[in-house]
């Protein structure tokens, strides 16, 4: 029996984060068992925001790191970087013809990108979908594990595959959205989603001890001024982190929260300890690598020789159905 392909890619953002953590990768690792699973760096997708380049080399490395550790598995899945595949790039400029301009205009990313970066709205950034839709049908996945946020590029996607064959004839399946079970993960402000720019975020290499103090300065129900006060843990930060670790038995905490039994320094010192502890393996696996860059760089240069062979066989017969050979 043949299972099905995944597909899926992220931007190289550096070091992971706890968000990325239960939001993406502790679900990849799952579909790994399940599912053919290729996972993909995008750096061509990060040179739409031009502030990264400088560390883009870097932030693979680390992104990597933390992939391999968390246990995306290279003997499982295809691990890769989007630019040592280059036929993605030909994806794009062909299904670039079959995109019309109105359905990139109306996304809602490039509207937000188009205020964060008035003065470099490049061509590439209103492609951004495209040339994510062409990871996706380069290899022709059928499921895409993605967060909430990705939910109207991959209705793009579907659209765009669509298109190509009812022009073309039948080439691409219409690849579907899966959204994980923790889609969206809050920074310990309690405000934006979890994220690096923000400065809201726990990453996974942190000592135990850097855990713990950052931990401490999150933001809890602000109603709590005094440790007398009374809690509301359904609107807390911290709480909501601690029910996404199974190790901490929340409902008793929650009820101690409303009575004023436990302090909000408890509440971060247990969620403090049940990270470290889930992250001790990640953690020590991390360092063992890290040790070995040249196994790193073998296991994205077997990856992408994995995707090209894929990538060539797809593009071949994209190029024969569009007429082109
Ligand atoms: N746009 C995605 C993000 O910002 C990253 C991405 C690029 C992606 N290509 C993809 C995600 C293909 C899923 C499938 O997170
Ligand atoms: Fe949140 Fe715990 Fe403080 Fe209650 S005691 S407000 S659950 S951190």
């Amino acid at each position: 029996m043949t299972r099905r392909r995944i597909f899926s890619g992220a931007r190289p953002t550096g070091r992971q984060h706890i968000g990325n953590y239960l939001g993406a990768l502790q679900n990849w690792v799952k579909l790994q068992d399940k599912y053919e699973c290729i996972y993909c760096i995008v750096d061509i997708h990060a040179l739409t925001s031009l502030e990264d380049t400088k560390q883009l080399q870097g932030n693979i490395h680390e992104m990597i790191l933390d992939w391999l550790a968390v246990g995306l598995d290279p003997e499982k899945s295809i691990l890769f970087v989007q630019s040592h595949v280059p036929q993605v790039m030909e994806l794009h400029t062909l299904l670039s013809m079959i995109t019309p301009l109105g359905w990139l205009l109306r996304v809602p990313t490039f509207k937000e990108k188009v205020k964060l970066q008035p003065n470099n709205v490049n061509y590439g950034l209103v492609g951004y979908p495209v040339l994510q839709t062409s990871d996706i049908a380069l290899y022709k996945a059928e499921v895409v594990p993605v967060g909430e946020d990705q939910l109207p590029h991959l209705e793009l996607a579907r659209e765009i595959t669509r298109r190509f064959n009812s022009l073309f004839g039948y080439t691409f399946p219409e690849p579907q959205g899966k959204l994980t079970s923790y889609p969206m993960v809050v920074g310990l402000d309690g405000k934006d989603k979890m994220s690096k720019q923000a400065g809201n975020d726990i990453e996974l290499a942190l000592t135990p001890e850097e855990t713990r103090k950052k931990i401490m300065t999150a933001f809890t129900d602000p109603a709590r001024r005094y440790r007398t006060d009374a809690g509301h843990p359904e609107v807390c930060n911290v709480y909501k982190l601690m029910t996404y670790f199974d190790r901490l038995k929340t409902e008793g905490i929650a009820g101690q929260c409303r009575s004023a039994e436990i302090g909000c320094v408890d509440c971060k010192l247990a969620l403090a300890e049940a990270i470290n502890s889930e992250l001790k393996p990640v953690r020590e696996k991390r360092a063992e690598l890290a040790a070995d860059p040249k196994s790193i760089a073998a296991i994205l240069n077997d990856g992408a020789k994995k995707a090209r062979s894929i990538a060539r066989k797809t593009l071949k017969e994209v190029k024969k159905n569009m007429g082109l050979i």
